[in-house]
């Protein structure tokens, strides 16, 4: 699939791909537009490891529609040659990034409905309908966000009665999930309800995720201004920013989140300044499973010549550019963890939280029980 008309979902079933799944392949924004089928789970695993399709929100719901892949090829199977099929391809979806906690909680989840069906069509029917409930939970979920968050953009508009700044950071906008975003949906929420705003969108080096915000914000008419990454302490200390907020990828129980490297520096500056710091995220960002999130968050490193290059847009065509001189060694952590004392609040589909291990433990006992 090539260029077709742009739309504001990430990941879609079409009658034209039977047995595949349709995305966006994120790779190729904000210097082109390419939708892409994705029919196997290698190719679903290939393509969230290389990022065609990226964010946690997002990256969740794929791996659910890569269970649905799996079932597809399972088909033919006797049983337990099934479930170990199907256990694989969870271990490859949640092996292709470590960081998100949403790949392992969307793989875990249809193993949790599928393991042990001894009826082709009966398995496949099943991961279909469970990929299709993920996808719109988080669809709804992110709406929710924004209407918990707008909240937040509305007292601030009253208190100063000017437009709004607010600060994100990263992509958490609709590409990092299936529509609305996290970071992004309350501002979707205040643009809709004719609040004023205006958003600081930070580069997001080393792959630019700030871009692709920057192209979400373009094409939805918000008023918006692209950064670098180390302009942002500056404007936060100057009072040009009135609140943040950002993403996450794993939030743990103490409410400790990790998110896009950088994440931590905007926090610093905020605390130091007074500025209101507020992590979105929807539960399936949520791990019972880790409390400290130094400790117990697995940070992904990747690929150098992500930080020694630049992707451009050269005579028309998207190309790599390298900025470094050859020889010099490079580091390149994809996230960072903020500690939950330094966040104002979460906001979650189940409303505000104070991120303390108290307060996600009273919003989420779900969760506490899970932790067991
Ligand atoms: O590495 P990416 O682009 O998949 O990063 C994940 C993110 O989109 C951000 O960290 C974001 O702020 C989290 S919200 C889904």
């Amino acid at each position: 699939m090539t260029e077709r008309t742009e739309r504001d979902q990430t990941i879609w079933l079409d009658p034209d791909f039977p047995d595949a799944v349709c995305i966006i392949d994120q790779r190729v924004l904000p210097h082109g537009y390419t939708e892409m089928a994705v029919d196997s789970v290698a190719a679903m695993a290939e393509a969230i490891r290389t990022m065609a399709v990226r964010g946690a929100g997002c990256i969740g719901v794929a791996a659910g529609f890569g269970m649905y892949l799996a079932a597809l090829e399972a088909r033919g199977m006797k049983a337990a040659e099934a479930d170990s099929s199907l256990q694989a391809a969870a271990n490859t979806l949640t092996a292709t990034r470590p960081t998100a906690t949403n790949l392992s909680w969307a793989a875990n989840r249809q193993l949790d409905r599928l393991l042990g069906i001894d009826d082709d069509a009966e398995r496949v029917r099943r991961a279909l309908a469970l990929a299709q409930d993920i996808s719109d939970e988080d669809i709804a979920a992110c709406r929710r966000i924004g209407e918990v968050g707008l909240d937040l953009i509305r007292a601030a508009h009253k208190r100063l009665g000017r437009t709004v700044n607010i600060l994100t950071h990263c992509n958490a906008g609709w590409l990092a999930f299936v529509k609305h975003g996290s970071a992004t949906a309350p501002i979707y929420a205040a643009r809709d309800a004719g609040i004023p705003i205006h958003v600081f969108v930070g580069e997001s080096r080393p792959r630019n995720q700030g871009a692709l915000t920057a192209w979400e914000l373009r094409n939805a008419g918000i008023d918006h201004t692209y950064l670098v990454d180390s302009a942002v302490g500056h404007l936060i200390q100057r009072g040009d920013v009135d609140m943040i907020f950002v993403g996450a990828d794993r939030v743990t129980m103490s409410g400790d989140t990790a998110n896009k490297i950088g994440t931590y520096l905007r926090a610093l500056a905020a605390k130091e300044s007074g500025v209101p710091f507020y992590v979105n995220f929807p539960s399936s960002t949520l791990d019972p499973h880790s409390f400290d999130g130094i400790d117990d968050i697995e940070i992904e490193e990747r690929d150098g010549d992500e930080v020694s290059h630049v992707r451009s847009k050269v005579d028309g065509e998207s190309t790599m550019a390298r900025v470094l001189s050859d020889g010099s060694p490079v580091r390149n952590p994809a996230f960072d963890v903020t500690p939950h004392h330094m966040v104002t609040g979460l906001i979650t589909e189940r409303g505000l939280c104070e991120a303390s291990p108290e307060a996600v433990a009273k919003l989420f006992p779900d969760y506490v029980a899970r932790a067991g």
